[in-house]
């Protein structure tokens, strides 16, 4: 049974283990591979302190995590913005990042008129997961051209 909770700080090494797992591969050829290691979960213990962060279990186990802020790129305080999201390589397809994603929508719907996210220009995977969970490119582009944003109004 797929259950979605609030993250805490102590799920620091699950989420980081998934962004890990997810990263190397989701984003072969197109990113260097990251390693887990303890600088990253205490920089992850840190942000899930201080953001919205939702962790996804599957049968107790953590399949995936979401959370949102206020926009980063522009600094925006009444944009929202969906931080990150993944979901663990064993679980893909079926169904836990839309799950996620309905999550992270009701909280961003909740405090923002509007959200934004970035994602990898190159990168079908991740965009045809943002257009069908009713996100649209907005046709900005940073990083030479290697991140495109997307947009949803509430
Ligand atoms: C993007 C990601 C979060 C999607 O999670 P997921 O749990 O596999 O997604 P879902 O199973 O809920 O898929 C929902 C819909 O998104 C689309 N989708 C998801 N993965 C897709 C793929 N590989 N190819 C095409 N469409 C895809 C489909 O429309 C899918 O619906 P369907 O399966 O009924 O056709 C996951 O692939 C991931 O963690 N990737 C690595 C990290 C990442 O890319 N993060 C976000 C980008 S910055």
């Amino acid at each position: 049974m797929l259950t979605i909770r609030r993250a805490l700080v102590e799920d620091a090494p699950r989420i980081v283990r998934i962004y890990v797992d997810s990263w190397n591969a989701g984003f072969v050829g197109l990113m260097p591979p990251i390693t887990l290691d303890e600088a990253r979960i205490a920089r992850w213990s840190g942000d899930l302190a201080e953001n919205h962060w939702w962790i996804a279990e599957y049968d107790g186990s953590p399949a995936g995590f979401a959370g949102i802020c206020p926009s980063r790129d522009p600094v925006q305080p009444d944009l929202g913005e969906l931080d990150t999201i993944a979901v663990d390589p064993a679980y893909w397809r079926s169904g836990i990042g839309r799950a996620l994603m309905q999550t992270a929508l009701e909280a961003l719907a909740a405090d923002y008129p509007e959200a934004v996210l970035w994602t990898l220009t190159n990168y079908p995977q991740a965009q045809r997961f943002y257009e069908s969970t009713g996100w649209t490119p907005d046709g900005n582009t940073r990083a030479n051209n290697t991140q495109l944003s997307y947009r949803r109004r509430f």
